[in-house]
């Protein structure tokens, strides 16, 4: 079992074989995502909202991410693991970024960073692979920047299609390995994966990518509450712990719980 490296996404982007990649912020997930053959687990700094019940990614420390991102990294034996860089850890200087960049690769076990911004971010993405540690970009709708957005709005419409490829080939060329492409139009992230040598991922970008990325807990019917429309729903585990749950309160009330079987002698 062959742990999944940088080279496989570039291999992705030059067969068109694309690759596939989770959300995970615990060992019981991860395990089983990895033992699946998910080639990548991203720690994403959406624990913010999934894991800490916060209103938006805002608020999210790298304290906050470092034990979840340890926990994945230690439970899994292929998946090539991504640390999310959490708003406010990287914006203020390539420095900044690279401390950053440091405690997460140092104190985590993961192979690689993730931070949000095109041009913007150039630098910081400049200065943290020249240190020897791989960077996933993220660009069109980027969730920490959502009170700047105006809210979860579609990226790379119309006008905004040439600042988009404008970011993408500047992660390209600050050195990144590979770029997030979030809530843009099919053909936008079509445009520029064409333009790019590097993989693109689409998290609602559409088919025309080098691979596919969702929150875990929304591509399993766990998260509840409204989901994007690019989320298919490949389980309801949202319904599958309540029904369960619904059945242990009836069998302790009823005395149906527990049974011969579960008695100790
Ligand atoms: O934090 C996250 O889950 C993400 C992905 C949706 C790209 O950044
Ligand atoms: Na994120």
């Amino acid at each position: 079992l062959k742990r999944v490296r940088k080279r496989h996404f570039q291999r992705a982007r030059d067969t068109g074989v694309p690759i596939v990649g989770l959300t995970s912020y615990d060992q019981l997930s991860a395990r089983i995502f990895d033992e699946a053959g998910v080639d990548f687990l991203l720690v994403g700094d959406s624990a913010g909202n999934v894991v800490y019940g916060y209103h938006s990614t805002v608020p999210v420390t790298v304290d906050e991410l470092i034990p979840l991102t340890r926990a994945v990294a230690s439970a899994t034996k292929r998946a090539f693991v991504i640390a999310d860089m959490p708003f406010g850890s990287y914006e203020l200087s390539p420095e900044q970024a690279l401390t950053t960049a440091f405690r997460f690769m140092k104190e985590t076990g993961a192979h690689a960073v993730k931070l949000e911004g095109g041009v913007r971010s150039a630098e910081q993405i400049r200065r943290i692979v020249g240190a020897g540690i791989p960077v996933m970009a993220h660009i069109g709708f980027t969730p920490q920047s959502e009170h700047q957005i105006g809210g979860h709005v579609i990226q790379g419409r119309g006008d905004q299609e040439e600042a988009l490829l404008a970011d993408a080939l500047a992660v390209e060329e600050a050195g990144a390995f590979s770029v997030v492409l979030e809530m843009i139009p099919s053909s936008a992230a079509k445009r520029v994966t064409e333009a790019l040598t590097i993989p693109t991922i689409s998290v609602g970008a559409g088919p025309h990518t080098s691979g596919q990325l969702m929150v875990w807990t929304d591509f399993a019917g766990f998260s509840g509450g409204r989901y994007p429309k690019f989320v298919k729903r490949y389980a309801d585990l949202r319904g599958v712990l309540t029904d369960a749950v619904t059945a242990f309160r009836d069998d302790v009330a009823s005395g149906a719980y527990p049974a011969a079987e579960h008695e100790y002698d």
